[in-house]
């Protein structure tokens, strides 16, 4: 078969890149392949989450005598042990994990970068096959190379990215990663096993059709998010409305369709939990950077999420993103415009 060599892999796009920046070692696109890598080894798995009755229940032993893990720890172990044993991450914090790892070995102390991930987003809809992912965000650490990493490397606002993305495992897999130079889209050609570069300077635009809530909590949302949702769903000759309602219930697969077609997605908090349920190191400050390249925007209903200082590894927030005009018509409805 033959391989199209107008095609560009996602190694051959990031040395490109680094090739454009004077001066760069080149130590980012090397943690991104370590992020495709890993993200190619959860693929396999998330692939053949079906087969789980034959080939064995998390916590079961499989027909090799291997322990059966969960997929979000299998995609946890995958992602620090690959990032770990490569040459530009100096640790890693994630959702899986109560608190960061700070690599200690030399080659580790050297590197310039941390990673915060969530290995495997909406992992409740694994068992009826439909879209999850991961999600990743890269910083610069502020203690010194050569020491270990510490705790406010991790503690950074999101403004400080240097790169963020996410994998989507859907009916095709995707790797999406932005700097601040652009965001771009990678399908995996499961033909010669390679993400190649496939959505080219993802841009949001700037308005929609589309807007995704659990509509679930609706009398727990505020009066600012209801009367919003309320405008969503009538006819108005401001917005263009109705909007569709669509909601997948793994913010990867959502956020991703808002991002390529333009919409909004909302993670309001509710009476019960004030503060929502996603956090803001793992899910909200990656896709939030994503959003601002792409020309979109992301807010807590009130601040900016890239602006907020993260206190605690797990920290929740509310999550408001997506199209930029769409979010202008949020914020008048949340008294912030
Ligand atoms: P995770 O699987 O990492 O815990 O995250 C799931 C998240 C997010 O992907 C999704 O948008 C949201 O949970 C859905 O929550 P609700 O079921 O409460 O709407
Ligand atoms: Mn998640
Ligand atoms: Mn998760």
């Amino acid at each position: 078969m033959n391989v199209n060599r107008k095609v560009l892999t996602l190694d051959e796009f990031t040395i490109q890149q680094v090739r454009q920046i004077p001066n760069a070692t080149g130590e980012l696109s090397t943690l991104l392949r370590d992020i495709g890598l890993a993200s190619k080894r959860i693929n396999v798995e998330v692939n053949k989450a079906g087969l789980v009755d034959i080939l064995g229940d998390a916590g079961s032993i499989n027909v090799q005598g291997e322990d059966v893990k969960k997929l979000d720890i299998y995609a946890n172990d995958q992602f620090t042990g690959v990032l770990q044993h490569g040459i530009s991450c100096a640790g890693i914090a994630s959702e899986e994990l109560d608190d960061y790892i700070a690599f200690d070995d030399t080659e580790s102390k050297n590197s310039k970068y941390v990673c915060l991930f969530d290995p495997l987003d909406g992992s409740g809809n694994i068992d009826v096959n439909v879209s999850i992912g991961t999600i990743f965000g890269v910083y610069r650490r502020v203690t010194p190379l050569g020491t270990i990493a510490s705790k406010e490397d991790f503690l950074q606002k999101g403004t400080q990215q240097v790169a963020a993305g996410y994998i989507i495992y859907g009916s095709s897999t995707m790797l999406v990663y932005a700097t601040r130079r652009g965001v771009n889209g990678f399908t995996l050609d499961p033909s010669i096993g390679e993400f190649t570069l496939s959505n080219a300077n993802i841009k949001c635009p700037p308005s929609g059709k589309i807007y995704s809530v659990n509509h679930g909590n609706f009398f727990q949302y505020n009066e600012g998010v209801k009367s919003y949702i309320d405008i969503c769903q009538r006819k108005n000759k401001n917005t263009g409305g109705p909007y569709t309602q669509r909601y997948i219930g793994s913010m990867v697969a959502d956020v991703h369709r808002n991002l390529v077609k333009g919409g909004i997605f909302m993670y309001p908090g509710t009476i019960d939990k004030p503060k929502g349920k996603l956090r803001l190191l793992y899910e909200c400050n990656p896709f939030a950077f994503i959003i601002e390249v792409a020309g979109g925007k992301a807010t807590d209903g009130h601040q900016r999420i890239l602006d907020i200082q993260p206190t605690e590894l797990h920290q929740r927030t509310p999550m408001f993103i997506g199209s930029k005009d769409m979010m202008g018509e949020l914020e008048k409805e949340m008294g912030n415009s």
